[in-house]
């Protein structure tokens, strides 16, 4: 099992010194941990990979400690800018143009001519800022898996295959970053996540441009299988059958919730943020009972509901999509 630091100064060194030494290290950031190395070392960004046993290299966020770093590497245009200064440090990450001859090694990138920037909460920003280099990190999950939330849950799927895991308790917002990729005045939003579109949509002062179904899905990372539990789910449920895991939502019960065999709130009082920092944990909880199905109550639309819509489809995808789709990416 892996070392389990804290995140006060000795601890931030001991990371930076590990990354340096091109090792791998899960840190905490706000939306969920990340599985980190230095983005200039391509033997560390490998490493990544080979410990989520992804089947193929697809591209990951660069973390970087502010916009002065994120220039060094990508092109920034002037409405991506307002946005980071608006939301960073924090949930949001920008699909930009990668300048050419960076020192970000082109696996970060999946040799794609676009990079993926975000500036974390935390103490992810510390040990980028003492490294001073960027951070290649997608979420500490072996691949297919829910994303880890808490220095726990990465002990106990990637502790084998990693050294070093910092501990800042449960992430704040518990659902992987927005992304978006600005075009001159639009903005697309590529994943719903941790960053309300509508918070987005009120600096823009625009509509967000969504993709459809289909192009989601074709867009890289963003296969329908990424969170799946193995337990298959029956999302929207009004009605909840004999023997179900029951994944509720606000203070009113679907009908029939005692033939649930087990059930958690993502948050009794319909609080949208909570249950978004619940709901990969309690997916996770639920389906370690080993109930065959795990039945989830309608959650609203609105602001992190789209998120955790998003994520919960994913997780309910066929599980025939989701072999076909184990030759794609995560
Ligand atoms: O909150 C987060 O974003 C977490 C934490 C650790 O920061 N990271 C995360 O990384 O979710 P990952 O690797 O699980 O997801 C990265 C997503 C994928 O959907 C990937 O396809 C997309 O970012 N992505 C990365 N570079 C891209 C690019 N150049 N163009 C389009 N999509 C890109
Ligand atoms: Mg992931």
């Amino acid at each position: 099992m892996a070392t389990i630091l804290g995140t006060d100064d000795q601890a931030v060194l001991t990371a930076a010194n590990a990354l340096a030494d091109g090792k791998l290290v899960a840190i905490p950031t706000e939306t969920v941990y990340g599985l980190a190395a230095d983005a200039t070392n391509g033997d560390a960004v490998a490493g990544i990979f080979e410990a989520k046993g992804r089947p193929h290299f697809n591209p990951l966020i660069c973390h970087v400690s502010g916009i002065a770093m994120a220039e060094r590497y990508a092109a920034i245009d002037p409405l991506s800018r307002r946005l980071m200064e608006a939301f960073w440090p924090g949930p949001l990450t920008f699909v930009l143009p990668l300048r050419p001859d960076t020192a970000i090694h082109p696996l970060v990138a999946a040799g794609l001519d676009t990079i993926a920037v975000r500036m974390p909460r935390g103490v992810a920003g510390k040990i980028i800022a003492t490294l001073d280099r960027p951070l290649a990190a997608p979420s500490a999950n072996t691949s297919g898996k829910i994303s880890g939330t808490s220095a726990h849950a990465v002990n106990d799927d990637l502790g084998a295959r990693i050294s070093l895991i910092l501990d800042a308790g449960p992430s704040e917002v518990g659902l992987e970053s927005t992304i978006v990729k600005v075009d001159g005045p639009r903005v697309a939003l590529l994943r719903p996540g941790g960053l309300a579109a509508e918070d987005i949509e009120a600096v823009v002062q625009a509509k967000l441009e969504r993709m459809d179904q289909r192009a989601a899905i074709e867009a890289p990372g963003m296969m329908a299988s990424h969170y799946a539990p193995t337990a298959s789910m029956r999302l929207n449920v009004h009605e909840v059958r004999e023997g179900e895991a029951l994944l509720a939502f606000g203070p009113q019960r679907a009908s029939t919730a005692e033939n649930a065999s087990a059930s958690l709130n993502l948050s009794d009082s319909g609080n949208l943020r909570e249950a978004a920092a619940n709901l990969f944990d309690f997916m996770k909880r639920l389906d370690r009972l080993g109930a065959p199905v795990i039945a989830v109550e309608p959650i609203p639309f609105n602001g992190l509901g789209e998120a955790i819509n998003d994520r919960l489809v994913r997780a309910a995808a066929p599980r025939a999509t989701l072999i076909a789709e184990m030759d794609e990416i995560k």
